[in-house]
């Protein structure tokens, strides 16, 4: 399947988890790709993982929520391979549980502001970028976009913005070919579950499994797969959230 031969792909986050499995699937299909995250030590380790498999990626350091790195990135991607054919917005945290009222100012700001600006300032590159040519672009929710999650004020509220500003988005920039979409999965088997699962009681990893009407945790490559579908072969979707999460949010 090389339909993307040649084309450029920026993954935020992609030093691990599905971001890592995201570049990879974009770069088996063709792709160049840039792999951006703020651990350099893990960007390159997954630039070297898709070299040794045959394909083409650079790694750039950005913290997605400082506005000259981000800006940095996109004049990077310019730089290494000419132009931007398709972007995932997927860098976030999700680094701790605790009620409203005990949640701190400081806890708030930094997860909105790598979760929620994060995905605006990059939005806003990879557009003017994209302007007059078209593109594909997924920002990477969750089903707390659409979900409250009791403990998780300011990753809910962070993740239903990333819905909300997609769907603003994708409505601004639809008649100039940009399709923009959100990708919103159910628990992933990355290291932001461990670490919540992490804080839970024993045999927190089969609870969550069993939560989910499929009965186990998605590997970041099926993830990747519906990140792939979104940015690249589904044509008429515009401002979509795509749940990806075992059945959890029919219920
Ligand atoms: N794992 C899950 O269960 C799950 C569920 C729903 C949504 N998500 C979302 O998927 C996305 C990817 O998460 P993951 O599960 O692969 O986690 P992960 O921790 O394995 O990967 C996240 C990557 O983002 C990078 N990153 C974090 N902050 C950054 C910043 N400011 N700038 C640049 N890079 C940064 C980290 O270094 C890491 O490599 C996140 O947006 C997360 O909220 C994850």
């Amino acid at each position: 399947m090389n339909d993307i031969q040649g084309k450029v792909a920026l993954v935020t986050g992609a030093g691990g988890g599905i971001g890592r499995a995201t570049a990879q699937l974009f770069a088996t299909r063709g792709a160049k790709v840039v792999v951006a995250d703020f651990q350099a030590d893990a960007g390159n380790e997954t630039v070297a993982l898709i070299t040794a498999a045959g394909g083409t990626a650079s790694f750039v350091a950005c913290d997605v929520s400082v506005p000259e790195q981000v800006a940095a990135l996109v004049q990077q991607v310019v730089a290494l391979y000419g132009g931007l054919d398709y972007a995932v917005n997927n860098a976030g945290i999700d680094p701790e549980f605790a009620p409203v009222a005990d949640w701190s100012l400081e806890h708030f700001d930094r997860i909105m502001g790598i979760n929620l600006r994060g995905v605006f300032l990059c939005l806003k590159e990879e557009i003017a970028l994209m302007k007059g040519k078209g593109g594909g672009i997924v920002n990477v929710g969750s089903f707390a976009s659409f979900a409250g999650v009791a403990n998780k004020p300011s990753y809910c509220a962070s993740k239903h913005g990333v819905l909300g500003l997609t769907r603003a988005a994708a409505l601004q920039y639809a008649r100039d070919g940009i399709r923009i979409n959100a990708v919103c999965p159910g628990a992933v088997q990355t290291a932001i579950l461990a670490d919540n699962v992490g804080s839970l009681p024993e045999g927190g990893e089969d609870i969550v499994a069993q939560n989910h009407p499929i009965g186990r945790i998605a590997t970041p490559e099926e993830i990747a797969e519906s990140i792939y579908w979104a940015a690249v072969s589904a044509t008429y979707m515009i401002g979509h959230g795509l749940i990806v999460d075992g059945g959890l949010a029919a219920g």
